[in-house]
């Protein structure tokens, strides 16, 4: 068995679809207003999927969860998420990204210090990071590779930063055996609408303004979700334990290039009624620190563990913008917060299960 924790958020979700192909995978997820476990809905009856809402920062409860299930790999995707977020409230990220962190990986050395053979040889512990703790780059500045000194600015990114040191300590001190990826923006099925792309579509799709940030031309490295699930695996896999590798789609594009790029495919797919979705770009107040370029070279991953994207940012997007038309539920659900009902309604009140299965619709 494998542990996801953080599966019920955009990334977790699209590689637990991917993973629970070939693995029985228990999802951890406290579902804060980022997770919605509708998404594993359709999962509910399949074999090897487990689902239980815990919270990463509780030492105990994942110490339970471990004792009961033994996996052979956890793959920790849980976090505090959005830049924007972090800017107007940066409590919550230092205790999950940071506390949370450290308290899993208190809980993953004491298992791991008691296993023994393969067993312990073979357990991994795989922790999903970010392009922002290297900081901003300059137009002509190389792309981040896995020795760029980090520099990170905003919140988020410093509570990120914070958690791969603590990684990193992890295996350099207990050798524990841990990977670390750093991946640039995602985009894809299942993106919360408070990230750039879903919210394009999801405003466009409403009539409502599209908000660019400053000037617009801030460059991002964009990379289809899956691709970025396929490296993960492969980083699981194949990767060796100590090592970090940078994941990216080598896809960089300015800010105002991805919403024109997102407003010509949904007028393809979804005409506007009157005029052109740019029409409704509307250029607003930068955010604080915003950084002005990322950048991933992925040179390593490609070398040693033979990884390539199989989406160019213009398949990718049109996949995406596709998908979002075909689950405008999902959207609304979202945005009106249904989900959170949903949520308090299957969830409220349930404690992390000392022994047993915990399916989602129990
Ligand atoms: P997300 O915000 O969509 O999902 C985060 C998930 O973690 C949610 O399901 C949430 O309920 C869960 N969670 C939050 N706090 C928790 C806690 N204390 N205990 C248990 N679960 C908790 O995030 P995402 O975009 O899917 O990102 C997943 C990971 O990938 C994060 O670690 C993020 O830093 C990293 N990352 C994201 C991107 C991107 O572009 N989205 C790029 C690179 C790296
Ligand atoms: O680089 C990886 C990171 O990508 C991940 O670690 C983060 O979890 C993820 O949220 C993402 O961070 P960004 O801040 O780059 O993503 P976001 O979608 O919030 O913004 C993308 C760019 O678009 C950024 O330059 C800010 C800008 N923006 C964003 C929003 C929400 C706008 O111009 N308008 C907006 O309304």
């Amino acid at each position: 068995m494998i542990f996801v924790t953080g599966g019920a958020g955009f990334i977790g979700t699209n590689f637990v679809f991917e993973a629970v192909a070939a693995e029985p995978l228990l999802v951890i997820d406290k579902l804060t207003y980022a997770g919605n476990a509708d998404n594993l809905s359709a999962l509910e009856k399949a074999d090897g999927f487990q689902f239980v809402r815990a919270d990463i920062c509780d030492r105990e409860a994942m110490a339970r969860l471990l004792a009961l299930h033994r996996p052979k790999a956890v793959v920790h995707f849980a976090a505090e998420s959005h830049v924007d977020r972090s800017i107007h409230g940066p409590a919550d990220f230092v205790q999950t990204n940071i506390v949370g962190t450290f308290e899993l990986l208190e809980a993953v050395r004491t298992h791991w210090s008691a296993l023994d053979g393969a067993a312990r040889s073979t357990f991994r512990f795989l922790h999903v990071s970010t392009d922002e703790v290297y900081g901003s780059l300059n137009a002509t500045d190389p792309a981040f590779t896995e020795v760029t000194p980090y520099a990170p600015n905003s919140p988020y990114a410093a509570s990120k930063a914070a958690s791969d040191h603590l990684v990193r300590a992890y295996h350099h001190t207990y050798g524990l055996p841990t990977l670390t990826t750093n991946c640039s923006n995602n985009y894809g099925p299942f993106q919360f609408p408070e990230k750039l792309i879903p919210l394009v579509i999801a405003n466009a799709l409403e009539d409502k303004a599209l908000p660019i940030y400053g000037d617009g031309l801030n460059v991002r490295d964009w990379l289809f979700v899956g691709d970025h699930c396929e490296a993960i695996q492969r980083v699981l896999k194949i990767g060796s334990p100590g090592e970090t590798y940078n994941i990216g789609g080598k896809n960089e594009i300015r800010n105002i290039d991805v919403v024109r790029s997102v407003c010509r495919v949904l007028g393809e797919l979804r005409p506007r009624p009157h005029g052109n979705y740019e029409d409704l770009i509307t250029y607003v107040a930068d955010r604080p620190g915003h950084d002005r370029r990322y950048a991933i070279d992925p040179g390593k991953i490609e070398r040693e563990l033979h990884w390539a994207p199989a989406e160019t940012f213009e398949s990718g997007i049109r996949r995406t913008v596709r998908w979002y038309l075909d689950h405008l539920d999902w959207v609304s659900s979202v945005r009106d917060g249904r989900y959170r009902t949903w949520v308090e309604k299957n969830y409220g009140g349930r404690a992390v299960p000392t022994s047993g299965r915990m399916r989602i619709s129990e």
